[in-house]
C-alpha cells in the first residue's frame, strides 16, 4: 500500500511537471499562451491529488491541517482550471491572455507545489 501511495505521489509530480513545464516554455521564449498540455498536466495532477486525500497507505491519521491543506490546493486548482479555460476561450476567438491570468497560473501551480511540499 505503502509503495502504491508512493507510485501515485510520483505521478502527482509529474503531473506539476507537465504543467509548470508546459507554462514555463510559454513563459520563457514563447508566445504566453495557455496550451492543452496545461491542461493535461493540471488532470493528471488533479485526479492524483484526489487520490491522495483519502488516507491510504499511510502510518498516521490526518488531522485538520491535512484536510485543510487538501481543500485550500483543491480550490488553487479549480482557480487554475478556470484562468486557463477563460483565455484558451479568448485564444480561440483570436484574442490574447490577460497577462494577468498567464502569470497567476505559474504562480498559483507553484504554489500548489509548495502547499504540498512544505505544509506538513
Ligand atoms: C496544480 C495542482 C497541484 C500541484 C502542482 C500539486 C503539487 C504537489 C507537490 C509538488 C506535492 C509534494 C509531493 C511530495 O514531495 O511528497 C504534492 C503533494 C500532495 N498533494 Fe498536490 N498538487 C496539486 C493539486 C492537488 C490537489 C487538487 C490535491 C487534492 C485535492 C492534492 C493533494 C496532495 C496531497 C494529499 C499531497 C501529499 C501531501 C502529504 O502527504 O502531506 N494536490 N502536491
Amino acid at each position: 500500500m505503502e509503495t502504491l501511495r508512493a507510485v501515485v505521489v510520483f505521478v502527482h509530480l509529474l503531473g506539476f511537471a507537465v504543467l509548470f513545464g508546459a507554462w514555463a516554455a510559454q513563459a520563457f521564449g514563447g508566445k504566453k499562451q495557455f496550451t492543452q498540455l496545461m491542461n493535461v498536466g493540471l488532470a493528471i495532477a488533479g485526479v492524483a491529488g484526489l487520490a491522495l486525500a483519502a488516507p491510504w497507505g499511510i502510518e498516521w491519521t490526518p488531522g485538520m491541517s491535512f484536510y485543510l491543506k487538501i481543500t485550500v490546493k483543491l480550490v488553487v486548482l479549480i482557480i487554475i482550471g478556470g484562468l486557463i479555460g477563460m483565455g484558451m476561450a479568448r485564444q480561440k476567438r483570436g484574442g490574447t491572455v490577460p497577462s494577468g491570468a498567464f502569470w497567476a497560473v505559474g504562480v498559483l501551480a507553484l504554489l500548489n507545489a509548495a502547499l504540498g511540499f512544505f505544509w506538513h
